[in-house]
C-alpha cells in the first residue's frame, strides 16, 4: 500500500483486507507492506491504521496485524524500490509471488511510483503484477491523457482503476434487476420512462480537505465518476455477456451518445451550481470558512445537471444528476420515474410509478405503486403503496442461516483485483468518453467562475426545485 499512513488506508483498506482474510477469501499468511516517506514505529502504526477493524472471533486482530510491515522510502528514490523488491522477495521465499500494489497517493507523485514499480518491483513470472489506482484520474481530457501515458508501462489488463461506487451492492444489483427480471427491461425506455434522477447528498462539509476539493469541485468529485458509473449501468444496452470487455464496449457505446452539457444561459441553463454557507444555527461552518479553501472561492459544492442520450432507447429522457456536500442527510439514490398511465384518470389517480434504488444508507429497492384500499363500498379509495425490497430484511443479511453479507465496497474491489476480474473497474476507453462529456463544461466553469447559489448548510439551494421542474424532472419525497 503506497500511502499506507493515509486516511483511506485507515478507513477502508486495512479493514477490508482484514475482512477478506477473516472470511477466507485471502490467505491468512498474506503479506501486507505499507509504504511511506518516513519511518514509523510499527506498533504505533498498526494501532492507528488498524483501529477501524471490527474484530471477529474467526480471526484474531493480533494474528492479522502480524502480517503487516512497513517500508520507508522516498517516492522517487529508485534505491528504495530496489530495497522494497528485496523485502518482498524474502516474503516470497524465492518462488514467484503475486503482487498487488495499491496506490493511495496524490497525483503529483503518481507517475514516479508507477515508473519505479515498473522498473524495480515487478513480480517474477508467472506471478502477477497488478496496480490498483484511485481517482482523480486527471482533471480533464488532457490531464487524463498524461496520466494514461504514465501507466503505459503496464498492460490494460494489469491496471485496476477503482471507482468504489461500482462495488456498492445496489449499483451491482442494477444489472440483475434489469436483465434477470421480466418486468423491468421491456419498459426501460423513453416510451415508458419520464425521467431518471441520480442523487448524492452528504451531510458533511469538506472537513480540512477543502484545499484538495477546491481544485476539483463537486462535478469532478462525484458526478463525473460515481454517478456517471451508476448512470452507465442504468442506461447501457445489455452486453453480449457479462465479461469485462463486453461490459466496457456497451458502456463506451452509451457514453458516445451523450451530449456534452454546457453552462448556457437564462431559463435554459443546463447546469445549476451551489455552494454551502454556514447553517442557520451557526453549528456548521460555511465552505469558505474552511481554512484550507482559498478566499472568495466560487468552487461548486453542489451541482445539478441534465444529460441527454441520443439513442433510440433514451432520446428525450432527461437524466438529472444532483450532488451536494453540506446537505441535510447522507443519501445516494436513483429514481426511475415512469410516465403517467393514460387510464389513470379513469381510476382517479395522478401519481406516477417510481422505481427507487437506494444505494445508501440502508440499501433497498422499492417501487411506488397505487392500489385499491380494501373496503366494501363502491367508492374505491386508491392509495400509494410501496413494494419494498430492503436488502437487510429480504436477504437476512448477517443472519447465521444465510451467507448474505453486505461488505464494504473496498473488500469487493480488492478481491476482484486479486482475482484479475476487471468487470467492476474503469477502463481507459470509458474515461476518455467521460472526460469528453465533462471537459468543456468544467473548462467553462473554471474560466468564467460563475457565482454559485449560496445556501445554508443542510438546506437545498433556492431555485433548485424549480430548475429541475423546468427540465422535466419534478422532485418527489419518500
Ligand atoms: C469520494 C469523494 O470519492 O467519495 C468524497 O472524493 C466522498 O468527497 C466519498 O465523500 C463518498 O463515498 P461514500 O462511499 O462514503 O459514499
Amino acid at each position: 500500500i503506497f500511502g499506507a499512513t493515509g486516511d483511506l488506508a485507515r478507513k477502508k483498506l486495512f479493514p477490508a483486507l482484514y475482512q477478506l482474510c477473516m472470511l477466507g477469501h485471502f490467505p491468512r499468511n498474506l503479506n501486507i507492506v505499507g509504504y511511506g516517506r518516513s519511518p514509523v514505529d510499527i506498533h504505533a502504526f498498526v494501532l492507528k491504521q488498524c483501529a477501524n477493524i471490527k474484530e471477529d472471533q474467526r480471526l484474531a486482530k493480533e494474528e492479522f496485524v502480524k502480517n503487516i510491515s512497513f517500508h520507508a522510502g522516498g517516492y522517487s528514490a529508485p534505491e528504495s524500490y530496489v530495497a522494497l523488491d528485496q523485502t518482498i522477495k524474502e516474503y516470497e521465499h524465492g518462488s514467484p509471488g503475486n503482487r498487488l500494489f495499491f496506490l493511495s497517493v496524490p497525483p503529483t507523485i503518481f507517475g514516479d511510483v508507477v515508473e519505479q514499480i515498473s522498473s524495480s518491483c515487478r513480480a517474477l513470472e508467472p506471478g502477477f503484477t497488478r496496480l490498483m489506482i484511485e481517482k482523480p484520474f486527471g482533471k480533464d481530457s488532457a490531464t487524463f491523457d498524461e496520466l494514461n501515458t504514465k501507466t503505459q508501462q503496464f498492460d490494460e489488463s494489469q491496471l485496476f482503476r477503482l471507482d468504489h461506487y461500482l462495488g456498492k451492492e445496489v449499483i451491482l444489483n442494477i444489472a440483475t434487476l434489469r436483465w434477470a427480471n421480466q418486468v423491468f427491461e421491456p419498459g426501460w425506455s423513453k416510451e415508458y420512462i419520464e425521467c431518471v434522477q441520480l442523487t448524492f447528498k452528504e451531510d458533511l462539509g469538506t472537513g480540512g480537505r477543502g484545499g484538495y476539493f477546491d481544485g476539483f469541485g463537486i462535478i469532478r468529485d462525484i458526478i463525473q465518476n460515481h454517478l456517471l458509473q451508476a448512470f452507465m449501468w442504468l442506461a447501457m444496452e445489455p452486453p453480449a455477456s457479462m465479461n469485462a470487455a463486453e461490459v466496457t464496449r456497451e458502456k463506451v457505446r452509451l457514453l458516445r451518445r451523450v451530449k456534452a452539457p454546457l453552462l448556457g444561459g437564462g431559463r435554459k441553463r443546463s447546469v445549476f451550481l451551489g455552494q454551502f454557507a454556514a447553517s442557520a444555527d451557526g453549528d456548521q461552518k460555511a465552505y469558505l470558512d474552511d481554512e484550507t479553501v482559498p478566499r472568495g472561492s466560487r468552487c461548486p459544492t453542489f451541482a445539478a445537471l441534465v444529460l441527454e442520450v441520443d439513442n433510440d432507447r433514451w432520446r428525450g429522457v432527461p437524466f438529472l444528476f444532483t450532488a451536494g456536500k453540506g446537505m441535510d442527510e447522507r443519501v445516494c439514490e436513483v429514481r426511475v420515474r415512469y410516465k403517467p398511465q393514460p387510464t389513470g384518470s379513469m381510476m382517479g389517480v395522478t401519481a406516477q410509478n417510481e422505481l427507487v434504488m437506494r444505494v445508501q444508507p440502508d440499501e433497498s429497492v422499492y417501487l411506488l405503486t397505487t392500489a385499491k384500499e380494501p373496503g366494501i363500498t363502491a367508492e374505491q379509495v386508491r392509495k400509494p403503496v410501496v413494494m419494498d425490497m430492503n436488502f437487510r430484511e429480504q436477504f437476512e443479511v448477517d443472519s447465521p442461516s444465510t451467507d448474505a453479507y453486505v461488505g464494504d465496497a473496498y473488500e469487493r474491489m480488492l478481491l476482484n483485483a486479486a482475482r484479475g476480474d476487471q468487470t467492476l473497474f474503469v477502463s481507459a476507453a470509458e474515461l476518455v468518453e467521460a472526460w469528453r462529456i465533462f471537459t468543456p463544461l468544467l473548462h467553462q466553469i473554471d474560466a468564467e467562475r460563475p457565482q454559485p447559489v449560496l445556501h445554508p448548510f443542510g438546506v437545498l439551494p433556492a431555485g433548485y426545485i424549480e430548475w429541475t421542474a423546468q427540465r422535466g424532472c419534478t422532485i418527489r419525497d419518500g
